[in-house]
């Protein structure tokens, strides 16, 4: 065994090598460094960077102890999971409160009437986008994304600002790699938001709104603080928004959907026709080619030997996503977007790990990646066969300094 010590050390603080080149940073240096990990300083803090599948197994497979608390900055964990979440839990309170949300989001008939709802809201939207004339992605697909998830949820009829909300969910993520006014502003909508879901559980708990009884939703609203004592209802607020957030946040994955058929007019030609075989690849190469999440973090709640390496308590360790994803050793010639690459959310291989990896009932694994996938191919559908116009986009594939990558407006789509 050899002291952490002897892992690769980059002198220094290197925040703002990092945040110039958030996607390439950790691979870049494990390639110059010939390693698979290297010690450095971030934010003033030490950090051990990590990629590829041994580390992935590290930060998912549980056995290691390790906590998400303290592992990321304040503004990024209260926009995205939040204080008090399924993500800052551990072991047996983790398992059970996980279990209230995987059985919704991967059961095929919930996903099915997701599906629908979704193909239901962009068919309604259709004859607005035709007489404008234009299509912004991610960004117009938003509201119709928002209707149907609200509905899929099971929560009390829509209120009438549900557009607005849903330009606040999708800022939630849009604004998580931001710092400053753009990120402040982010936050304070959300706590807005926060407490109105707060208030709407309580109401519903006390009868005043309908009772949820299906949908995502229903099984948050059941959650327990102890045997028979309901959750507070600000946790369930939370909890509720770590199911509508990312949901919209698949409208990013939408655009660089776009942005790929755009570049593929065979591909897009072959779905137009009805051939769908590739299109369950298809989806699954957009989460690994296009840049999303840069890296995961996690924190060592007691010693860790990993690797040959003794890893002390208190050690912040970041896991390098989309380096990992673009790592020829697992993905032969991995700038080349092939949506024939035997990937699948399904696997838990700790390669393919755009929503992270292992076991998403035992782990941290993300639980919405089937959800992901769905919408991805419900909006392919909709793009090739109803509006098959013109795509001019930004270069999405190629990860700058944003995260996630590209703008609000980074495709647009014309009438040819
Ligand atoms: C836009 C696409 C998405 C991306 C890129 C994404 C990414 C991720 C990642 C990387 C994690 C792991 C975090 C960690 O290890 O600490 C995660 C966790 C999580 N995701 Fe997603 N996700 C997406 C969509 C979804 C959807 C659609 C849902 C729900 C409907 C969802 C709900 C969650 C929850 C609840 C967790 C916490 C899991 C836990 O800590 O056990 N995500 N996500």
């Amino acid at each position: 065994m050899s002291a952490l010590t002897e892992m690769p050390r980059l002198r220094g603080d290197r925040t703002l090598q990092l945040l110039r080149d958030p996607y390439r940073f950790i691979s870049g240096h494990c390639d110059r460094l010939g390693s698979e990990g290297f010690r450095t300083r971030l934010m003033l803090r030490p950090a051990l960077c990590l990629r590829g599948p041994e580390a992935a197994a590290l930060l998912y497979d549980g056995s290691a102890p390790l906590t998400r608390r303290g592992a990321m900055p304040g503004t990024v964990l209260r926009l995205l999971q939040d204080k008090g979440s399924v993500q800052q839990l551990e072991g047996p309170a983790h398992r059970r409160r996980k279990q209230h949300f995987l059985p919704a989001l991967t059961d095929p008939g919930s996903l099915g009437r997701l599906r629908g709802l979704f193909a239901g809201a962009l068919h309604r939207e259709l004859p607005a986008w035709q007489a404008r004339g234009r299509v912004d992605l991610p960004v117009d697909i938003v509201p119709p994304l928002g209707r149907a998830t609200w509905e899929w949820c099971g929560l009390p009829a829509p209120p009438e600002d549900l557009d607005e909300i849903s330009s606040r969910l999708f800022d939630m993520s849009d604004r998580a790699g931001r710092f400053g006014p753009r990120a402040w502003w982010a936050l304070l909508r959300r706590r807005g938001l926060e407490r109105r879901l707060a208030l709407m559980v309580e109401a519903i708990r006390e009868g005043r709104l309908p009772p949820v009884t299906s949908g995502p939703a229903a099984p948050l609203l059941a959650l327990e603080q102890a045997p028979g004592t309901p959750l507070r209802s600000w946790l369930v607020a939370v909890e509720l928004l770590n199911v509508l957030r990312p949901t919209l946040a698949v409208a990013r994955y939408i655009a660089f959907a776009a942005d790929a058929l755009g570049r593929a007019p065979e591909l897009a030609d072959a779905f137009a026709a009805g051939d769908e075989s590739d299109l369950p690849g298809f989806a699954e190469e957009v989460r690994r080619h296009y840049p999303f999440f840069p890296f995961t973090a996690a924190v060592t709640r007691g010693p860790v030997r990993w690797q040959g390496h003794d890893i002390p308590e208190g050690q912040w360790l970041l896991l390098d996503l989309y380096g990992t994803l673009h790592d020829a050793r697992n993905f032969p010639d991995p700038d080349r977007f092939d949506p024939r690459r035997p990937i699948s959310w399904q696997r838990q291989d700790n390669r393919f790990i755009p929503q992270g990896a292992g076991d998403a009932a035992a782990g941290h694994r993300c639980p919405g990646e089937a959800v992901a996938v769905e919408l991805i191919c419900e909006a392919v559908r909709f793009l090739t066969r109803d509006l098959r116009w013109v795509c001019r986009s930004e270069p999405l594939a190629r990860p700058g300094s944003r995260v996630p990558a590209g703008r609000r407006h980074a495709v647009s789509l014309r009438p040819g």
